[in-house]
C-alpha cells in the first residue's frame, strides 16, 4: 500500500509515522507514506496557495491549481483507489471504514484547512470525504495521521502477533476487556483469579463477559448496532 498525503503544513506530519508500528511497517516495505507540500506546487513566485473567496466573506481559500497539479502528477505515476479529503463535514471514520481502506491499494489524503478548499477540488478530484469525529481540529493533518495509523496497523504483517488486531476494541463490535500483567498482587490489588487459573475456556468466557459489560456501560450504541 502507498499513502500520499497532501498538506500545506508538512511539518505536522514529520513525527507521527517516524516511530513504533508505523515506522516498522515502512521499514518492512508494507506501506510507503509520502507527504507533499502544496506550496512546492505553487507557480506563484511567493509560493502563494490561497486567495480571497469569490463573492466576498472573511478568510482565504486554498486554490485548485497546486492541489490539482499534485494529484494529476501522482495519478500519472500509479493508480489510486481513493482520493480522500479530511474534513469535519465528511463521513464519520470508524473501524469498519479502516477495515475497508486496509483492503485498498493506494490512497491519496488531502488535508483540509480552516481556509477551506476551492469546491471544484472536492467536486472533481475527491472520491471520499472523511471526518474523524464530531469536533473541529485546526487542519486535516492530524486527522490524516489518525486514519493512516488505523489503516496501516491492519495490513498483514504489520503487527507481530497477527491476532492482536482482531482483539482490538471495535473489531468484534465490542470494547476490549481489561488486561493484567505481573505482579499478581500489588499491595493487595489483585489480578482476577480466573486469569491465573490456566483454564482457557473459563478465561475466554470471562473476557467476553467483561467486554459485553464494558460495552453495555460505556457504548450501548455499539450493542444496538450488532
Ligand atoms: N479537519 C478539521 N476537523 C476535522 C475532523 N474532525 N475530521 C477530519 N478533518 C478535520
Amino acid at each position: 500500500m502507498r499513502i500520499d498525503i497532501i498538506t500545506c503544513l508538512p511539518k505536522l506530519l514529520e513525527s507521527p509515522f517516524a516511530d513504533s508500528i508505523l515506522k516498522r511497517a515502512q521499514e518492512r516495505g508494507l506501506v510507503e507514506i509520502h507527504v507533499h507540500d502544496i506550496r512546492e506546487y505553487s507557480t506563484n513566485k511567493h509560493r502563494k496557495i490561497d486567495d480571497y473567496a469569490y463573492g466576498g466573506g472573511a478568510g482565504m481559500v486554498l486554490q485548485i491549481e497546486p492541489i490539482a497539479r499534485i494529484i494529476d502528477e501522482l495519478k500519472e505515476q500509479r493508480s489510486y483507489d481513493e482520493v480522500i479529503f479530511m474534513t469535519p463535514d465528511g463521513e464519520q471514520f470508524d473501524q469498519n471504514m479502516a477495515n475497508e481502506m486496509a483492503l485498498k491499494g493506494n490512497l491519496i489524503m488531502l488535508c483540509g484547512h480552516y481556509k477551506g478548499v476551492d469546491e471544484r477540488v472536492r467536486e472533481h478530484y475527491i472520491t471520499k470525504e472523511v471526518s474523524i469525529g464530531d469536533f473541529v481540529i485546526s487542519g486535516g493533518e492530524l486527522a490524516a495521521a489518525v486514519m493512516t495509523d488505523a489503516v496501516v496497523r491492519l495490513l498483514p504483517g504489520v503487527l507481530n502477533d497477527e491476532t492482536s488486531a482482531l482483539t482490538d476494541s471495535f473489531q468484534d463490535g465490542l470494547l476490549a476487556p481489561p488486561v493484567y500483567t505481573r505482579p499478581a498482587d500489588y499491595k493487595g490489588m489483585k489480578v482476577p483469579e480466573v486469569l491465573l487459573s490456566g483454564h482457557e475456556q473459563k478465561i475466554e468466557d470471562w473476557r467476553f463477559a467483561q467486554a459485553v459489560a464494558k460495552t453495555k456501560a460505556r457504548r450501548p450504541d455499539l450493542l444496538k448496532k450488532e
